[in-house]
C-alpha cells in the first residue's frame, strides 16, 4: 500500500510540469502567485461558460476537446469561463484551485488572455491540439491586464502573396502572444490584394504580375504570372477568425505614393506630364498619384467605401510614406492646384491629398491611419492615428504635435531586418535580433507624450520573401519569431524583463510552444570554439548542433569535438523541429578573396554610382539603363583567380531587383574564350569548385527590361578554397 502511495506521489510530480511553467509565461503576468495543490483534466472535465461566452469556451475546446456547458453553480471540477466588470476589459484573472479552475476577464478579451495563459501552462502540445488527458495543472492565481491597448503586428501580403489559409495561421499564433491587432498591408507598388466590386480591374490586373501582366515581375519570378488576392468573402472570414481571437484588422492601401500598381492598371492616375522613358526600356514606373485629379478621390471614394463595408477596424490606414514629389512638381495640374490653394512648397499637397482622404473616409464613419510623414507638418486632423516607424525621434515628433500613435521604430521592430550580418534579409534600419525589440523602452518619452502612445507594433515588408518561399524553412517565422514573443513582452507590459529572464522562459518552455504551433522560428547560434587543435561547439538551449565541412555532401549531427587542422572548414548551426539557428564558424571560414578586378559592360555606367564602386569592393554600382537582350558585364581579373565558389549577381543585395531579368553566366580561363557555366536565377548565378583559375567572368542578358531603370552591379563574391 505504501510502495503504491509513493508510486502515486512519484507519477503525480513528474506529470506536475506545471507548477515550473508559472515562470515561463511570455508575456510575463502583471502578479502570479503559486498555490499547493493541481487540478487535474479529465475527459470528463467540462468548460462551463456564462452566457456571452460561448465562443470563448469553443476557443479553448479548439485546443482541449472538452464538452462546453452553460455555468452551473451546484457544477464543480470544471473550467469556468466568467466575465468580472470590475476587471480592465482585456484584463483577466486566473484561479486554478484543486476544484477547477476559473478564468474571469473584464471583457470576452480578458476571457480569451486567461485562457491563452491557462494554454500556456499546459504540456505544449495543447498547441497542436494532442495533449494527451487527464492533464495535471498546478494551483495558482494569476491577475493581469495589458499595459497598451494597441498591440500590432503588420503583415505586408502585397510583395509576396499569403493566402488565406496562410494568414489565419499567422493569426493564430499571433493571438497565442496576445497582439490585438494585425495592420494588412494591403496594396503597394507590386499588387493590390483585396477585391473592389466597383472596380474589379484592380485585382483582376494589378494582384498579379510579371508575363502579360502590365506590372513587372519585381523581386523576382519573371516567368511567372504571380500573385493573389482576397474576394470579399475570404475578407470577411479572415475578419472573423480575427476577431474570434480578439484581433483586430486595419486594412491599409498605400497611397499616393507606392502606387505603382494601381498606376499600371489604372494609368490615368499618374501626373499630367509626359516622362522619358529610354534607361527603363519603355516602362513607366512612377508611383505617386497626381492630386489634383478629382476622378481619383472618386476612385478611392470607391475603395474607401467598400473597405468600410469589409472591415469593422475605426481606422482604415492610407499609407503616406515615402511620397516622391519630383511628379507633383513636373505636373501642371498639381502646379494649378497648388497655386489655387496658395501653397507655397510642393509637400504641401501631401496634406491636401490626406485631408480629402480623412473626409472621404469621415463619410463611411471611418477615421484615417497615416505613416509618420503624413502627420509630420501637424496640418492633418488630430482624429487620424499615426504610425512612427523612422525612428523613436519621428514618434516622438508626432506624439508632441498632438496625434495618437502607434510605435514601431524600424531600428526595434522592423523583422524583416537581417538578425545577424551574415544572414539573410535587409539592414537598412539595423541588424538586430531578438535582444533588440525585447530591450524597447519609453524611459526617453514624457509622461505627455506617453499619454498618446496606443502602443506597439512589429511589421514584416515581404519583399526578401518572395524568392524565399523554396526554403526547407518558414523565412516568414525565421524572420519574426522569437522576434514577436519580445514584441508581446514589451506591447502587453510595456518594458521587456530582460534578457536573462527572457531567454530562460524561451528556451526552458517557449521553444516546446514554438515548436507545438508549428513555427520555425531562429534561435540563437552556437558557440565556436578552436584551441589545441579542436574544434568545440556548444549551446545553451537544448538543441542539437549539427556541422556542414567545405568539401563535404550534407549535415552531421554534432557529438564530440572535432580534432583538426584545418577549422575554417567547418561550420555549426543548432536545429530543432523547424526551427533553427543561423551559421557559426571561426573567422577564417567567412573570409572572401578581393582580386584586382575590371569592370566593363555593353551598358554605360551611371554617373553616381560608377562600376569602380563594386570594383573596389563595399559599394554597389549601376548601369546607367535596363539591360536590353545582348547586353552583358565583365568582370576581368588582374590574375587568374583560384577559388571554391565565384558569386556574380546584378541586382540588390538582398532582393532579385534592378537585374538582368533572365541570361546566362560564362567564365573564361584565359581571358578570351568563354564558356557558359549557367543560367541567372534572380539575376544571379555561380561557379562551383572551377576547374582552374577565372580570369574572367561575365553576365550575358537575354531578356530586356526590369520594370526599373537601371541594373545594380555587385562586386564578384570570390570564397577561397579552404
Ligand atoms: C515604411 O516602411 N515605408 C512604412
Ligand atoms: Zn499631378
Amino acid at each position: 500500500m505504501l510502495r503504491i502511495f509513493f508510486a502515486t506521489v512519484l507519477l503525480f510530480s513528474a506529470l506536475c510540469v506545471d507548477a515550473s511553467n508559472l515562470s515561463t509565461l511570455i508575456p510575463r503576468p502583471e502578479r502570479v502567485e503559486k498555490r499547493s495543490g493541481v487540478f487535474t483534466i479529465l475527459t470528463t472535465t467540462k468548460i462551463t461558460h456564462y452566457p456571452g461566452l460561448r465562443s470563448s469556451a469553443e476557443y479553448l475546446s479548439e485546443y482541449i476537446p472538452l464538452e462546453i456547458r452553460e455555468y452551473n453553480e451546484t457544477e464543480k471540477g470544471n473550467i469556468v469561463l466568467r466575465l468580472n466588470k470590475n476587471l480592465a476589459s482585456e484584463g483577466y484573472t486566473l484561479d486554478i484551485g484543486e476544484e477547477g479552475v476559473i478564468v474571469e476577464g473584464g471583457t470576452a478579451a480578458g476571457v480569451l488572455y486567461g485562457i491563452e495563459t491557462l494554454m500556456q501552462l499546459l504540456p505544449a502540445s495543447v498547441y497542436s491540439r494532442t495533449m494527451a488527458l487527464p492533464t495535471m495543472v498546478g494551483a495558482c492565481r494569476v491577475e493581469d491586464a495589458p499595459r497598451f491597448e494597441y498591440r500590432g503586428f503588420m503583415l505586408d501580403v502585397t510583395r509576396t502573396w499569403m493566402d488565406l489559409p496562410m494568414v489565419k495561421r499567422f493569426i493564430e499564433r499571433l493571438a497565442h502572444h496576445k497582439i490585438n491587432k494585425l495592420h494588412l498591408h494591403l496594396s503597394d507598388d507590386e499588387g493590390w490584394r483585396v477585391e473592389i466590386r466597383s472596380h474589379p480591374e484592380l485585382t483582376e490586373v494589378g494582384a498579379f504580375r510579371g508575363v502579360d501582366s502590365p506590372v513587372a515581375a519585381r523581386y523576382g519570378r519573371w516567368d511567372e504570372h504571380y500573385g493573389g488576392f482576397y474576394t470579399q468573402d475570404d475578407v470577411r472570414e479572415m475578419v472573423a477568425y480575427a476577431a474570434e481571437r480578439n484581433i483586430e484588422i486595419i486594412p491599409e492601401i498605400d497611397l499616393p505614393g507606392h502606387s505603382h500598381n494601381l498606376a499600371r492598371v489604372r494609368p490615368e492616375v499618374l501626373c499630367n506630364y509626359t516622362p522619358s522613358l529610354t534607361a527603363s526600356d519603355g516602362y513607366d514606373s512612377r508611383n505617386v498619384l497626381c492630386v489634383a485629379k478629382e476622378e481619383n478621390y472618386a476612385l478611392l471614394d470607391d475603395v474607401v467605401r467598400e473597405l468600410a463595408e469589409l472591415f469593422p477596424s475605426e481606422y482604415i490606414h492610407i499609407g503616406g510614406d515615402e511620397v516622391s514629389t519630383a511628379q507633383w512638381s513636373r505636373c501642371p495640374d498639381c502646379q494649378a492646384l497648388m497655386r489655387k490653394e496658395g501653397m507655397s512648397d510642393v509637400s504641401q499637397l501631401q496634406d491636401y491629398f490626406t485631408r480629402r482622404m480623412e473626409r472621404i473616409a469621415a463619410k463611411y464613419g471611418k477615421h484615417v491611419g497615416v505613416w509618420n510623414e503624413a502627420a509630420e507638418s501637424g496640418s492633418i486632423d488630430r482624429s487620424a492615428l499615426v504610425y512612427g516607424w523612422e525612428s523613436k525621434a519621428a514618434c516622438k515628433d508626432v506624439l508632441d504635435k498632438g496625434y495618437r500613435t502607434v510605435v514601431m521604430p524600424g531600428e526595434y521592430f522592423y523583422f524583416d531586418m537581417r538578425q545577424s550580418a551574415r544572414e539573410e534579409g535587409h539592414d537598412w534600419a539595423a541588424i538586430f535580433d531578438v535582444r533588440k525589440p525585447l530591450s524597447f523602452g519609453f524611459e526617453e518619452f514624457t509622461e505627455e507624450q506617453l499619454s498618446r502612445v496606443a502602443g506597439v507594433q512589429a511589421s514584416f515588408f515581404s519583399e526578401a520573401y518572395i524568392s524565399r518561399l523554396e526554403y526547407d524553412y518558414d523565412f516568414l517565422y525565421y524572420q519574426t519569431y522569437p522576434r514577436i514573443c519580445a514584441l508581446s513582452e514589451v506591447a502587453w507590459r510595456g518594458e521587456g524583463d530582460g534578457w536573462e529572464s527572457f531567454y530562460n522562459r524561451l528556451t526552458t518552455a517557449h521553444y516546446s510552444r514554438m515548436e507545438a504551433m508549428g513555427i520555425d522560428f531562429r534561435m540563437m547560434p552556437p558557440q565556436v570554439k578552436y584551441k589545441d587543435g579542436v574544434l568545440i561547439a556548444t549551446t545553451d538551449d537544448r538543441s542539437q548542433i549539427y556541422y556542414t565541412e567545405v568539401g563535404t555532401e550534407g549535415e552531421k549531427l554534432y557529438t564530440a569535438p572535432i580534432a583538426t587542422d584545418k577549422p575554417q572548414r567547418f561550420a555549426f548551426r543548432t536545429r530543432r523541429a523547424g526551427a533553427r539557428s543561423p551559421e557559426a564558424a571561426v573567422a577564417a571560414h567567412w573570409r572572401k578573396l578581393q582580386p584586382k578586378v575590371k569592370i566593363t559592360s555593353s551598358i554605360a555606367e551611371s554617373e553616381r554610382f560608377p562600376y569602380s564602386n563594386a570594383e573596389g569592393y563595399g559599394r554597389i554600382a549601376r548601369t546607367s539603363r535596363v539591360g536590353i537582350k545582348g547586353d552583358w558585364i565583365q568582370y576581368t581579373f588582374d590574375e587568374a583567380v583560384q577559388c571554391r565558389r565565384m558569386e556574380i549577381a546584378t541586382g540588390n543585395l538582398q532582393l532579385p531587383r534592378f537585374i538582368f531579368t533572365a541570361g546566362y553566366m560564362e567564365v573564361s580561363y584565359d581571358g578570351e574564350h568563354f564558356e557558359r557555366v549557367a543560367d541567372l536565377k534572380g539575376g544571379g548565378a555561380v561557379i562551383e569548385n572551377p576547374r582552374r583559375g577565372i580570369k574572367a567572368v561575365r553576365v550575358v542578358c537575354t531578356q530586356s527590361g526590369n520594370g526599373e531603370s537601371f541594373v545594380t552591379v555587385q562586386e564578384p563574391k570570390i570564397y577561397p578554397v579552404l
